[in-house]
């Protein structure tokens, strides 16, 4: 037959579901080493395709809407958590025009309103909060900054109401939303069993929270915060129906989602890389103080721009540490895959994994080294000459109906996806994640427990990948 080899395994519908499941780069790397960039295995009894590499990625992620399909896959997991309507619960022709809608509040405008923002809630925090008390001290990082994200990401996107919420009620209930999206609720999604049961009271709960919002805006007349739910309140779908109350509460939810799990995984990586390498965030220190003066002035969205160092930080634990590192879609109809003798059947499921074309040694020499001056073009560990397109300015674009997007078929390093189903988030989850990462730099100095260079495995149990817990470091204050 045409189609790929399959990884071998032991027994029918199990068969290699552990062995991924426990450490997905790894599995695909050493699959990839046996037998090349397309192979099949089975999870949980489908027959899985990974396609991997920039020409695998490209297929997949760019892959004809009569070929390929995501909302047959994730519905399951999302539609009960964000609510119906949205995303993955309706045509992808609708979702283009949400994720266009969406945008509209993610623009540089908007991002100068959100530094301020964000900066006072990470100070606030610290302030406040009890394991931070004294001078030096011990903590879990990953706890901490998920509830950083959550600050941060509610404020600037949701607004203050929304936000203050999250000190009270609405914690529990996104906890509960998070319950919704364990892999397990692929198959277990519809069941009556107690998380589930959470699940759908919390989505109904918090959905109603933001109707209400909304009613309560519509009715106060004009003079209203520039935010997301404002942009969304105001825009009409191409058949002239504007966006009904219901579906704006959903896409709130969803932003709010898709933004938690990958921003909170990432500063949690951050946090760790530079407790394993104190002197580069002693080199991000002197970056704010080179290039923004000695006395560190409140942030500016323009001085994210004077601060490379601190992008190149984000752009290379990206890299190591992306919080998704498997992409599933639906085969529509049988598929060859362009230089290969291989024909995948709809009853396959296609994967694709950039994390691994990100770690590839033919693009970036010592792919294992967290090394952020690589970005730097005089680096020996800068990208290879086969890398070719790393810069997504140099990409080829298309716009799928939300804008402009790269691509990605020539780009090896693609954490936020590419094509149709590309991220909106990236300029936002930058934004927060620097803003962050330099409010943190100005208070602290990390180092690990040990005093070691070593950082703590992945925890690759929930969807979004994350560092395994407790993850804990040494901190102590940069002022005494
Ligand atoms: C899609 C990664 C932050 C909203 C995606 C995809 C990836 C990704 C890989 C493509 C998924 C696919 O093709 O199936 C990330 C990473 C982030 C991040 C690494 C942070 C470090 C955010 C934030 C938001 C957001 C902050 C919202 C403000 C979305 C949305 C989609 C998306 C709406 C579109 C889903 C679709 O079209 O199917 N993201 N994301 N993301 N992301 Fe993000």
């Amino acid at each position: 037959s045409n189609e790929p080899p399959v990884v071998f395994h032991w027994f029918p519908v199990i068969g290699s579901t552990v062995t991924y499941g426990m450490d997905p780069p790894r599995f695909f790397k050493e699959n990839r080493e046996k037998y090349g960039d397309v192979f099949t295995f089975v999870l949980l009894g489908r027959k899985t395709t990974v396609c991997v590499g920039p020409a695998g990625n490209d297929f997949i992620l760019n892959g004809k809407i009569r070929d390929v399909n995501a909302e047959e896959i994730y519905t399951v997991l999302t539609t009960p958590v964000f609510g119906k309507d949205v995303v993955y619960d309706c045509p992808n022709s609708k979702l283009m025009e949400q994720k266009k809608f969406m945008k509209i509040a993610l623009t540089t405008e908007a991002f100068r309103q959100y530094v301020p923002i964000i900066s006072d809630e990470v100070t606030s925090y610290f302030k406040r909060t009890a394991a931070f008390k004294g001078q030096s001290g011990e903590v879990d990082i990953p706890p901490k900054m998920a509830e950083i994200t959550i600050f941060t990401a509610s404020h600037a996107l949701q607004g203050k109401a929304i936000r203050d919420q999250f000190d009270e009620s609405l914690a529990a209930l996104y906890h509960d939303l998070d319950m919704g999206f364990s892999p397990i609720n692929f198959s277990l999604h519809w069941a009556p069993l107690p998380w589930n049961n959470r699940r759908d009271h919390a989505q109904r709960t918090v959905a109603k929270l933001y109707m209400d919002t909304i009613k309560r805006r519509r009715a106060g007349g004009e003079k209203d915060a520039q935010d997301m739910m404002f942009h969304l309140m105001n825009s009409t779908y191409k058949n002239g129906v504007q966006v009904p109350d219901h579906e704006i509460a959903h896409m709130m939810i969803a932003l709010l989602m898709a933004g938690q799990h990958s921003s909170s995984s990432t500063s949690s990586w951050i946090m760790l890389r530079l407790a394993a390498r104190p002197d580069i965030m002693e080199e991000l220190y002197q970056e704010q103080v080179r290039e923004l003066g000695p006395d560190l002035p409140p942030l500016q969205y323009e001085d994210l721009a004077k601060l490379p160092l601190h992008g190149a930080i984000i752009k290379e634990t990206l890299r190591l540490n992306a919080p998704i590192h498997s992409i599933m879609r639906a085969v529509k109809q049988p598929l060859a895959i362009p230089g290969t003798k291989y024909v995948i059947p709809t009853s396959h499921v296609l994967m694709s994994a950039p994390g691994v074309s990100a770690s590839d040694p033919n693009f970036f020499p010592n792919p294992e080294v967290w090394d952020p001056h690589r970005w730097e073009k005089d680096s020996t560990n800068a990208p290879t000459m086969a890398a070719r397109v790393v810069d997504e300015a140099d990409e080829e674009k298309i716009d799928y109906g939300y804008g402009l997007v790269s691509k990605g078929g020539k780009s090896p390093y693609l954490p936020f996806g590419a094509g149709r189903h590309r991220c909106i988030g990236e300029q936002f989850a930058n934004v927060q994640l620097q803003t962050i990462v330099a409010e943190v730099v100005r208070l602290f100095k990390f180092r690990n427990i040990d005093g070691s260079n070593d950082v703590i495995g992945t925890d690759y149990q929930s969807l979004f990948s994350r560092p395994l817990e407790p993850a804990r470091i040494h901190w102590e204050r940069r002022d005494q």
